[in-house]
């Protein structure tokens, strides 16, 4: 159908349901074992309601803000996926580099290690000098490669260096495996994966990561670069001081959309206790919070940033998107997503980012599961 007669990021999902190979399909939608954890990330929204304010001036509305020091038009970005060529076979990451940068919004992009393009051709694709493109780095078992990677990623341009740690192995998603393949077209599979090929993409990826990463590792490569660090995947109040103790720059809260462990509890949970916690110890301005797993909606997006969230992440949305338009699906997802936020910030009586806060939600419900 015309690209102009779908209403809202749930309809890419359904059309990528429809026209996606069973590979990508698989890959793209599962999550871990009984799928629990990635329903909640969702659900998780459903239970925080808005006290909207009246009588506002609600004719301008910005839905501009600061992530990690560089302006960006919208509070949301696109999260890092692997092998997103699966769907868009030609262009792959590419378009969605064109997809955050060719229209007037510009959205910053978090690119996986994982890609099926190369860093400098997902960089070079994207067409406007103001995007922030960031990488999302999985720690090699061979640290020279990391090494190599993040000076790659410095080369060229890259704003920030998040480093997943929900991931020492990758879970289990039955969906996945049961479709048995391995991708063609990843650079990851130039060596022969010790799991063999029968067991899904994800499986074949985790041989490359090292499961031995910890606490003592983020420290050093906060030695090896300049570039800002954040922390991806970080799932208790405990580490996220532990995180801005360490020096970093910022965590992710996330549970890898539910891909990682079944039963992880939802993001939006965790935030609501981590700002209280960082404000106690003064540490909410220093240290940038963000979030992802289940965002669908521009009220998802507020609430999240109400809480307290600098910025929102977005990753099968943007897959699916990019999987059934391409770089234009990319660039409507964004145009979408920012309509319903300007809209709803309207509603809510805000008229910029900095406005949200705690006092327009009302979280009575949200750990009522
Ligand atoms: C991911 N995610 C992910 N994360 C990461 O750090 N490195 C990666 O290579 C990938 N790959 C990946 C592939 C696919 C197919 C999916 C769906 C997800 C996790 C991603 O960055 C993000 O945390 C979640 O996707 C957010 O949840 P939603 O928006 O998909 O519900």
């Amino acid at each position: 159908p015309d690209l102009d007669t779908l209403l809202n990021l749930y309809d890419f999902e359904y059309l990528a349901s429809q026209i996606l190979t069973k590979q990508a399909w698989g890959y793209y939608s599962s999550a871990a074992e009984d799928e629990f954890t990635h329903r909640e990330n969702h659900a998780a929204y459903h239970r925080i309601f808005f006290k909207p304010r009246v009588l506002v001036n609600v004719k301008e509305i910005d839905t501009t803000t600061e992530m990690l020091g560089h302006k960006v038009s919208v509070p949301f970005y696109v999260s890092a996926t692997a092998l997103v060529k699966l769907g868009n076979p030609e262009e792959g990451e590419k378009d969605i580099a064109r997809g955050c940068g060719q229209g007037e919004l510009k959205c910053p992009q978090m690119i996986s290690t994982f890609a099926s393009c190369s860093l400098k051709e997902i960089i070079e694709a994207a067409p406007s000098k103001d995007q922030v493109q960031w990488l999302q780095l999985y720690v090699n078992t061979d640290r020279k490669a990391t090494e190599k990677l993040i000076k790659e990623a410095e080369n060229l341009g890259v704003k920030g260096i998040f480093v997943t740690v929900d991931a020492p192995s990758l879970g289990r998603r039955e969906k996945d495996m049961k479709v048995k393949f391995q991708s063609p077209s990843s650079p990851a599979n130039s060596k022969k994966p010790r799991t063999g090929s029968s067991q899904g993409a994800s499986r074949a990826l985790s041989t490359f990561i090292d499961p031995s990463l910890n606490w003592d590792d983020i420290a050093e490569l906060k030695r090896k670069t300049n570039l800002p660090i954040i922390i991806k995947g970080v799932q208790r109040v405990e580490d996220v001081l532990k995180a801005a103790e360490v020096g970093v720059d910022g965590v992710v809260l996330s549970n890898h959309g539910g891909r990682q462990l079944d039963f992880a509890r939802p993001p939006l949970e965790i935030l609501a206790e981590t700002m209280p916690a960082l404000k106690e110890r003064n540490l909410e301005d220093k240290f940038e919070i963000f979030i992802d797993g289940g965002v669908r909606r521009g009220t998802d997006v507020l609430k999240a940033l109400c809480l307290g969230a600098k910025g929102v992440g977005l990753g099968r949305p943007a897959l699916y998107a990019n999987s059934t338009y391409g770089k234009d699906g990319v660039q409507k997802m964004i145009e979408m997503l920012t309509d319903e936020i300007e809209y709803d910030m309207r509603l809510l009586g805000v008229t910029s980012i900095k406005d949200l806060g705690p006092d327009l939600i009302d979280v009575t419900s949200l750990s009522n599961r």
